[in-house]
């Protein structure tokens, strides 16, 4: 399925998006592993999180669905999952593959997890060599790719783990193997990551610290179902704020999104680049902050961008590109490397867009110099990855001439009715 954009302009509207991926994937998982129900509204109904409630289903946990957004989970607490009859497909989702390992290495039971072409090439030794220093066994592919298989029964002991790599899920995946350990189990990063794990944790009742020592947790503690309000995804909210920022004149409202601290370091570095953004109506849901966006059409500008943000603004490094193309004068982009093993090649994916755009794009391994111009049209290729379908088709709404972006099915796993959302307010997309 390919998508073709034809130029367009965003016009002022109030819009909402899906739920937080990151949030529902929690959610569930957590959800399955805590005393009683958990009921879940704003959950995203995409293909990353339906695969991750697949294989809770799969582990014994009752998940159903109440309604469009709405999500019960039974809780079967800490030591009730069951083991699965077959092996656990997470389709495209690294974050339920990373997360899942961590939570199936300290049980009693043997499992396998597999992926789709792209999940099936991405490194899993990150997540292989702390569980491993806890007592868990996991194999993989030679060099350490999916399939995951783990051996149930392990005991596992509490470790101090220094990450080489800011991930989020790598220092979730070794909270929840802590969960099922002896002793305490202790995490420091070497930058910011996403804290929605250590957040929701806390909200079912578990005790967590955060120091500058690190994040760490006892074993053993139970958790507490309840209800969750997940907010929108600032992640898919960005694709709006990037087609505002873009047009002529759009003023558009963005209702209750996420705005977590570890989360928003697009909209600090778009605001330096000029940007016209500004949070209304901050608010909690449960334990994470949430806002209205609003944001104005502006007249961005260039400049090195701040590598300090890189972790708090991982997955907008797509709409940040194109962002930087439509900008006046040169973009740097640093710090970049781990965009190198996300759902594509990042960097390599947006270079290529742009450039077929007629954008001129230096790249270096951990980064790109970005050249404003105008975008011209013409064909993509998406990389199979929904970030970069979803930032050229914001690129396509501002260009000469249509844009054809090819294989745009993945879009789905984080922006279901991703094309009715911008249709909506104006722009001209079209699946062919
Ligand atoms: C995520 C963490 C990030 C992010 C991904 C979601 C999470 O990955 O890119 O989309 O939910 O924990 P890394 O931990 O690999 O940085």
């Amino acid at each position: 399925m390919d998508l073709l954009v034809t130029p367009s302009q965003f016009r002022d509207a109030t819009v909402t998006v899906p739920g937080d991926k990151s949030i529902s994937h929690r959610a569930l998982m957590l959800g399955s592993i805590a005393e009683g129900r958990t009921e879940v509204s704003g959950f995203l109904h995409g293909q990353d999180c339906l695969a991750t409630s697949a294989a809770m289903q799969a582990l014994g946990v009752s998940v159903t669905q109440d309604g469009p957004t709405e999500v019960a989970i039974e809780g079967v607490g800490l030591h009730g999952l069951r083991p699965p009859s077959h092996d656990l497909d997470l389709g495209n989702s690294g974050t339920a593959m990373r997360l899942m390992a961590g939570l199936l290495a300290g049980q009693s039971f043997d499992s396998v997890l597999t992926g789709d072409a792209s999940l099936s090439g991405r490194p899993m030794k990150r997540i292989i060599t702390p569980l491993t220093a806890m007592g868990a066994v996991i194999e993989s592919d030679c060099d350490g790719t999916p399939p995951l298989e783990i051996r149930g029964g392990m005991r596992l002991r509490g470790i101090h783990y220094d990450m080489p790599v800011a991930s989020a899920q790598v220092k979730s995946a070794v909270l929840l193997a802590g969960l099922y350990a002896d002793d305490r189990t202790s995490v420091s990063e070497p930058a910011v990551t996403r804290d929605h794990t250590e957040r929701m944790l806390r909200t079912m009742g578990v005790a967590v610290s955060s120091s500058d020592a690190g994040i760490s947790l006892e074993g053993g503690q139970p958790l507490c179902g309840g209800h969750i309000d997940v907010p929108g995804d600032l992640s898919s909210a960005t694709f709006i704020i990037l087609g505002t920022l873009l047009s002529q004149s759009a003023d558009i409202l963005i209702k209750k999104i996420g705005v977590n601290p570890t989360r928003t370091g697009a909209l600090s570095i778009l605001q330096a680049m000029g940007a016209d953004i500004r949070l209304e109506n901050p608010r909690l849901f449960g334990d994470e902050p949430v806002a209205d966006i609003r944001v104005r059409a502006s007249q961005l500008r260039g400049g090195p961008v701040d590598s300090g943000l890189v972790s708090l603004a991982i997955d907008e490094f797509p709409a940040l590109f194109v962002a930087a193309a439509a900008a006046t004068g040169k973009t740097t982009f640093t710090g970049l490397a781990e965009l190198r093993v996300k759902e594509s090649d990042r960097i390599a994916a947006m270079a290529d867009g742009l450039r077929r755009l007629g954008i001129e794009v230096d790249e270096s391994p951990d980064g790109a110099i970005v050249h404003g111009g105008q975008f011209s049209g013409g064909e993509v290729e998406s990389y199979d990855d929904h970030r970069v379908a979803m930032a050229l088709a914001m690129a396509g709404t501002v260009a000469a001439d249509t844009v054809l972006i090819r294989d745009v099915a993945n879009v789905d796993t984080s922006f279901p009715g991703f094309c009715d959302c911008v249709t909506g307010i104006g722009a001209d997309v079209e699946l062919v």
